[in-house]
């Protein structure tokens, strides 16, 4: 996309600020304002009158927008955005009052940044804060970060303590994804640095703040393939005319362009797009536009317009990174209310996978998180939401979570699903509301101390797939665990007997199988699944249905001259005569697991040595309580 420039060719650079105010943040901005000579009255007034825009596409509308709205919900994010030119470029920092909610501002008003200044006091170093800051801007994909070293007056401007940091923030950040450090030794109090280099620090040749933030090259981090456009509003001001007011959130729309409307499922095409300056042909994220359509439908706030052949998943589960901002600690199965783009859900958080040490990022279980603390959590929604991942979207793919009652904003999240399984977004399936069950998996997990997981065994016909899962079946039976055997010969005799075996009826029977063993596995049962599964994509979609931190999957490799040699069924014999078509092995392929959780071979292993070395490999899972 172009990055918006003014007349005078001017980019704008979206900033945002972390650190407390011991660390000298409000007095590095109020530099930064003074030094350039800005205030935000005049800024403002700059910025209408230079007209930042592209078509009508005013950047910054779509900041006080989304402000207007959050306020008509009665949601209040305490960022302040401040605003300030130099000859090259104009910026918006994002900036919040506040000591203890630091993550508030990172997440709500950073998530449209392009880079984050991060605040050290060089007395102190290199602090928990620090840390947090920087995996936060690493989760948000703020591809670069400069760190100010701040109050190098108060060390003697000593060469040596900037130095010790740059290094120990090195190391840290190795393991983060950021791709450009800068470490800048300041004084936001006197003004080292900060615009005006400092006569200080002789042994520091890199840029100024102001210096860098001029010179650093921005890519638009926007999406432009993928159309999503959330309606905001509709207008309606007189018979003949109705539009849907919003923000596109990311891609270019045509005039004359077919679309389709989620939840609704019905179709149109573009008919107009309206701008404040008058229509235009083409518009593009991050427009604020109104579209009219060809066909009158039935649209309300909170729907969503995308392309016909590029929707999002619409999704009542979903995982994410989840960054707790509310000082009341995170209650798992307790009713918050989402916030995804434009449209409102009741939700619940139904796990939490794990929290991240925030001091080496190691992760570990939590059953709660605190203010400021981060984890990976899974939600469900009581409406469908039509998500993408943040790395794919940020808009689509972030959200807010806000306590029902007090109307604060407890939590930013973004979207890392990784289910490869995608619900095609249209028609009834919609218009259904999960009902979220009262007693959660771990209550029952924890009554009957192991875990509801799936043994996944794949493997030709004939391997001995089922005889090893019947034994295995007994003996976690006999070890107090209640096991159940799902066999593929016997789902395909009831619940699949509609299906056959070309690749969309074998795609959809392990999808019933999946789902069957993912709802026995909420209630807690040990499910081992025989299936041939001889794709790899079913096998993904399977994991992704069960969840990786439940599935375990079993390749029993054995060859298929063994196989066809057993021959227990006198299968091979008549797909040979060709009797019996697309069969596996023969005439269907069976494409080999790359990493199964374990491998065995009943060519030279017995089926009990076999169960011997599952019931090994699989104890943590099975036993684990902090997964
Ligand atoms: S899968 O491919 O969809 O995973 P599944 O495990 O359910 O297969 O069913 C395989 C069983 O169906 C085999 O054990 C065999 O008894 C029977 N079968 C009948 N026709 C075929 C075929 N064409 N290919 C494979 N198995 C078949």
């Amino acid at each position: 996309m172009p990055i918006l420039k003014d007349d005078k060719g001017r980019s704008l650079l979206r900033i945002s600020t972390a650190g407390s105010v011991d660390d000298g943040k409000s007095t590095l901005i109020g530099r930064l304002l003074h030094d350039t000579k800005g205030l935000y009255e005049d800024q403002l007034a700059a910025l209408q009158k230079n007209k930042l825009t592209v078509g009508g596409a005013i950047d910054f509308a779509a900041i006080t927008d989304g402000l207007r709205a959050e306020r008509e919900q009665g949601i209040t994010i305490d960022v302040a955005y401040r605003y300030f030119s130099t000859q090259k470029r104009h910026f918006i920092l994002a900036d919040t009052p506040g000591h203890e909610q630091y993550t508030r501002n990172m997440a709500t008003g950073a998530s449209t940044s392009s880079l984050a200044i991060v605040l050290i006091d060089a007395r102190h170093g290199i602090t928990v804060q620090t840390k947090r800051h920087a995996f936060i801007s690493s989760l948000l994909e703020i591809p670069r970060i400069i760190v100010a070293i701040n109050k190098m007056d108060l060390v003697g401007w000593s060469e040596q303590v900037y130095e010790d940091i740059k290094t120990e923030f090195t190391g840290f950040a190795s393991r983060l994804n950021i791709r450009n450090i800068d470490f800048i030794p300041v004084s936001a109090l006197l003004g080292d640095n900060i615009v005006n280099r400092s006569q200080n620090t002789p042994w520091y040749s890199g840029p100024t703040i102001i210096q860098r933030l001029e010179d650093v090259y921005v890519e638009s981090d926007q999406n432009m393939v993928d159309f999503r456009f959330p309606v905001q509003l509709v207008q309606r001001p007189h018979q003949d005319f109705r539009g849907y007011a919003g923000t596109i959130a990311a891609g270019v729309i045509h005039a004359g362009d077919e679309v389709v409307i989620l939840p609704s499922g019905q179709t149109s095409r573009i008919r107009a797009i309206h701008t404040f300056d008058g229509e235009l042909e083409t518009a593009f994220a991050p427009m604020s536009v109104t579209l009219t359509l060809a066909d009158a439908v039935d649209i309300s706030r909170g729907d969503m317009i995308v392309r016909k052949n590029n929707v999002p998943q619409a999704r009542h589960e979903f995982e994410a990174m989840m960054i707790w901002m509310s000082a009341e600690p995170l209650v798992c199965r307790k009713n918050y209310l989402v916030r995804h783009t434009t449209r409102y859900s009741n939700v619940m958080i139904s796990d939490i996978k794990y929290m991240v040490k925030i001091d080496d990022l190691s992760s570990e279980p939590a059953d709660g998180l605190r203010m400021n603390e981060i984890g990976r959590v899974s939600l469900t929604s009581a409406l469908p939401l039509f998500v993408d991942t943040y790395q794919k979207i940020r808009q689509t793919g972030s959200f807010i979570l806000v306590d029902p009652i007090s109307h604060e904003t407890v939590a930013a999240g973004m979207i890392i699903d990784r289910a490869a399984q995608s619900v095609e977004a249209v028609g009834g399936a919609l218009h259904l509301t999960r009902t979220i069950s009262q007693v959660s998996v771990n209550e029952r997990e924890e009554r009957q101390k192991y875990r509801g997981i799936t043994f996944w065994f794949t493997g030709l016909s004939g391997s001995g797939k089922s005889t090893i899962a019947a034994i295995l079946e007994r003996r976690l039976f006999d070890a107090g665990i209640n096991a159940m055997l799902l066999d593929g010969d016997n789902l395909r005799l009831g619940l699949c007997q509609d299906l056959g075996f070309d690749k969309k009826s074998r795609s959809e029977n392990l999808r019933r199988a999946a789902e069957v063993a993912h709802l026995c596995n909420q209630a807690g049962l040990v499910v081992i699944a025989s299936f041939i599964s001889p794709f790899k994509s079913d096998r993904e979609i399977v994991r992704a249905c069960i969840g990786d931190d439940r599935y375990f999957e079993i390749f029993v490799d054995t060859p298929l001259e063994i196989c066809e040699q057993r021959d227990v069924k006198g299968l091979y014999k008549k797909a040979r005569a060709g009797e019996i078509k697309s069969f596996t092995g023969i005439d269907s392929p069976f494409e080999r697991p790359e990493q199964p959780s374990l491998q065995v071979s009943t060519e030279w292993m017995s089926a009990d040595e076999c169960v011997e070395l599952i019931v090994t490999a699989s104890k943590e899972l099975l036993y684990s309580r902090d997964r």
